[in-house]
């Protein structure tokens, strides 16, 4: 924690990099680097702040029947801890955003202002729906302007999240806050799954920070790290070494990584197992039982845990399998471990329905014959060598047809990979099948070095040959620094058109 920042920091002011330094000192030096590099909160944390729920956005249907939310991007300040409060931007408020839900089939129109200094977007991450409606890069919203996305909801019950998506500023925005969960409600959802929001159906919204001088917010990377921000506190939902009481045998988190850049592999403090039922686009097809849960940046998990009365336990992440080499793993956050959330069961517990034995149809693609199969290299800050250019579109896609397309990270260092538009199913890991947690509906998957990772993808409805989709390394300063590309979806025989916006937003130096 605070010793570690400090310890990094001194090295820096001591000079030891960049300076010829006797090989004997730099041995010293970097071996208490190394020893500086790992972060471990497990059992140090009291648990004195009550976990914040993030508020329902509230909503009203419109004449025409669409479900409609108010939403202002807001430069703010956060109470993380005592002291003075932290500089942070927030959606309806200071810090993070109202958690949107809306049903299957619904229609939702969604009143976005921009009341930030700069410009901005809000995507609708893991979201089916036109490009014009992503949010993405191509959908700034100028300061003081408005943008008022409207689709029709059309896909199971899932846990989504929004977030800005201005190219090259998405890290810098959503570290400082902007953030929020979209809940995709599904009346075909078996009965029996804790969904009493914010009782026993639980946000838990995960980031790290990095507290400078006056409790402001870091930005600085570490030197040695592969892969930007990794902050030494982590959040959740906004609160620092948080609590939550329980009142019912089971409840329900609803995990997001939203954190930068960092992993977190979630378990129990007692190594308890508990039933992941859903993952980033939905519903498993059958509770799975599993004792951990490893979340790459953007990626969700819907998890179930019994308590007993009176018991006390705590969701900590245990080293994350980064799948890299110990000097990258060592720096980028794979030896750390965290205590996340206590969870405090009361005396007396509520009864809990047990949890339904199938919970949604097992996600189908027909992937025998597909009609285009792509492959994507994903090194450093680039994808087939290729960095992102707001005015090229790398690919069209046909509408109604599915395509295989082959992930394989060949840098050593941390990377993942998220599609829009789509959920996509995961063929293979590694040339084998996959594990039972990568079985669902996914729209970010990790990519361990040299593993390739194929994933089928069903390309329906919403057609623009103008205005792309992004896929890109959820790794916040990777996709900054380039690691993303554009595709289009058209009909059967039409040309990808010419992407109409380029990057008039800031100046690169
Ligand atoms: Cu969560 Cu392209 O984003
Ligand atoms: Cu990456």
């Amino acid at each position: 924690m605070a010793p570690r920042r400090l310890a990094r920091r001194s090295l820096l002011k001591m000079g030891l990099i960049g300076v010829p330094v006797s090989t004997a000192a730099l041995g010293g030096g970097l071996a208490a680097v190394w020893a500086a590099a790992d972060t471990t909160t497990a059992g140090r944390l009291t648990f004195t702040n009550r976990l914040a729920i993030p508020p329902l956005a509230a909503s009203r249907v419109d004449v025409s029947g669409r479900r409609v939310f108010d939403l202002r991007t807001i430069a703010g300040e956060h109470q993380f801890r005592p002291g003075r409060p932290t500089a942070t931007l927030g959606v309806n408020g200071g810090h993070l955003g109202p958690t949107l839900r809306a049903s299957r089939n619904e229609t939702v129109l969604v009143n976005v202002r921009n009341e930030l200094s700069e410009a901005t977007s809000l995507h609708w991450h893991g979201m089916h729906l036109p490009a014009a409606m992503d949010g993405g890069p191509h959908q700034m919203i100028e300061p003081g302007a408005g943008w008022s996305p409207t689709w029709q909801v059309a896909q199971p019950a899932a846990t989504l999240w929004y977030h800005p998506h201005p190219h090259q500023q998405t890290a810098r925005q959503v570290y400082r806050g902007m953030a929020g969960l979209f809940i995709v409600d599904d009346p075909d959802t078996p009965a029996g799954l804790p969904s009493r929001y914010g009782v026993d159906d639980i946000p838990v919204i995960v980031q790290d920070k990095q507290f400078g001088d006056d409790n402001q917010l870091d930005d600085s990377e570490a030197f040695w790290t592969p892969m930007g921000i990794l902050g030494d506190t982590i959040c959740v939902n906004g609160t620092l070494a948080p609590y939550h009481d329980v009142a019912t045998e089971r409840v329900r988190l609803r995990l997001l990584n939203a954190s930068n850049s960092r992993f977190y592999r979630f378990g129990f403090s007692d190594d308890r197992p508990f039933a992941l039922v859903g993952t980033d686009g939905g519903l498993l097809a059958a509770p799975y039982e599993t004792a951990r849960i490893q979340l790459s940046p953007g990626e969700r998990a819907e998890i179930v845990v019994t308590l007993g009365p009176g018991e006390r336990v705590v969701l900590r992440s245990y080293p994350p399998d980064l799948g890299i080499n110990v000097w990258n793993r060592r720096f980028g956050g794979g030896d750390d471990t965290f205590d996340i959330l206590q969870l405090r069961a009361a005396a007396q517990l509520s009864p809990s329905p047990p949890l339904p034995g199938r919970l949604a149809d097992p996600p189908r693609i027909d992937a025998s014959a597909p009609a285009a199969t792509r492959t994507f290299q994903l090194s450093g800050y680039s994808v087939n060598g290729r960095q992102m250019d707001m005015s090229r579109i790398d690919f069209a896609v046909t509408r109604g047809t599915t395509e295989v397309w082959e992930i394989i990270a060949i840098d050593d260092t941390p990377h993942n990979f998220h599609v829009h538009d789509v959920q996509f199913l995961i063929l293979s890991v590694g040339g084998a099948p996959p594990p039972p947690e990568l079985r669902g509906w996914k729209d970010t998957v990790h990519t361990p070095p040299n593993t390739p990772v194929r994933v089928a993808l069903r390309f329906s409805e919403h057609v623009d040959p103008n205005i792309p989709y992004m896929y890109h390394c959820h790794l916040l300063n990777h996709e900054d620094q380039g690691l993303m590309g554009q595709f289009v979806v058209v009909e059967p025989g039409q040309q990808p058109g010419q992407s109409p916006a380029h990057d008039h937003h800031h100046t690169r130096p």
